[in-house]
């Protein structure tokens, strides 16, 4: 993607400086926005361990990227060649600053980013080839309801998941069924657990449910997802299978639209 050479150096450094903090480390020209990020050069350096994983190739692709904060993700499969990329987020700031490193890349009018919640993807009455739901699932109240809702209503295929974990990396399998009087089963560590954050973690208020590496992979199930790879310890990509009668019988808690 070429940038936009009308822009020097200095005039992008300042305005990624007037758009506020940024939590993606992007290189615009030469500038870097988030050069002093508590995780190092991120999300770049997490996308290097699994970007292997996706399609090389994206051409005639729909890309959604729910929680696209400044469009790391979303800029990367352009780079693909995805044809349509819709990055949305209920944060207006970083929505500005996705728009503006889209204009750096020479992008601006080939993705498009929205103000919506994960919570309101029904109304885009659309499913994408690739939704990439990387870091939101344990910043929000309703977790499932969200996986479910992304199953829902926006997956077509492919489905990239990352989620901070906590706890127990070990993974049993999961039982038909178990009796009453099995108590023991909860303290075992490969059973799947979500710790729930009733003030803070991480100095972080957005922060809610936070599952053990089990429980990852059990919710991605549940909700309809197989899981393809795992290539990097937080991250899966997955495919969307169609449920059962009796799954969808379960699950009928969600606005039907
Ligand atoms: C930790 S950041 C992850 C950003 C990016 N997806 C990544 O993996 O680098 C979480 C993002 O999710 C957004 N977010 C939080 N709640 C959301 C919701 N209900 N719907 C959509 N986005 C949400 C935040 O504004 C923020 O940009």
């Amino acid at each position: 993607m070429k940038g936009v050479p009308s822009m020097t150096k200095e005039q992008i450094r300042a305005r990624v400086e007037a758009l506020g903090e940024w939590f993606h480390n992007l290189d615009l020209n030469g500038v870097q926005t988030a050069p002093g990020h508590f995780l190092g050069d991120y999300p770049r350096f997490k996308f290097e361990r699994f970007a292997h994983a996706l399609p090389a190739d994206l051409s005639g692709k729909s890309v959604l990227d729910i929680g696209c904060n400044a469009g790391f993700y979303s800029l990367e499969m352009k780079r693909r060649g995805a044809e349509r990329v819709l990055g949305i987020d209920t944060d207006e700031r970083y929505l500005a600053q996705a728009r503006f490193a889209a204009e750096v890349c020479g992008v601006a009018d080939a993705i498009e980013f929205r103000e919506m919640s994960v919570f309101e993807i029904a109304a885009l009455r659309e499913r994408f080839d690739l939704v990439i739901f990387m870091g939101v699932l344990y910043h929000l109240r309703h977790p499932l309801l969200a996986l479910d809702l992304i199953h829902e209503h926006v997956a077509r295929d492919l489905l990239l998941f990352q989620s901070m974990q906590r706890g127990s990396t070990e993974v049993e399998p999961v039982a038909g069924d178990y009796p009453f009087w099995e108590t023991e089963i909860f303290e075992r560590p490969g059973y799947p657990k979500l710790a729930f954050v009733e003030r803070r973690y991480a100095h972080d208020p957005t922060n809610w449910w936070i599952p053990n590496r089990a429980c990852v992979e059990a919710m991605l199930r549940s909700s309809g997802f197989e899981i393809v790879s795992h290539p990097e310890e937080e991250v899966y990509v997955c495919r969307r299978r169609e449920l059962t009668e009796r799954e969808r019988g379960d699950r009928a808690v969600y606005p039907l639209h």
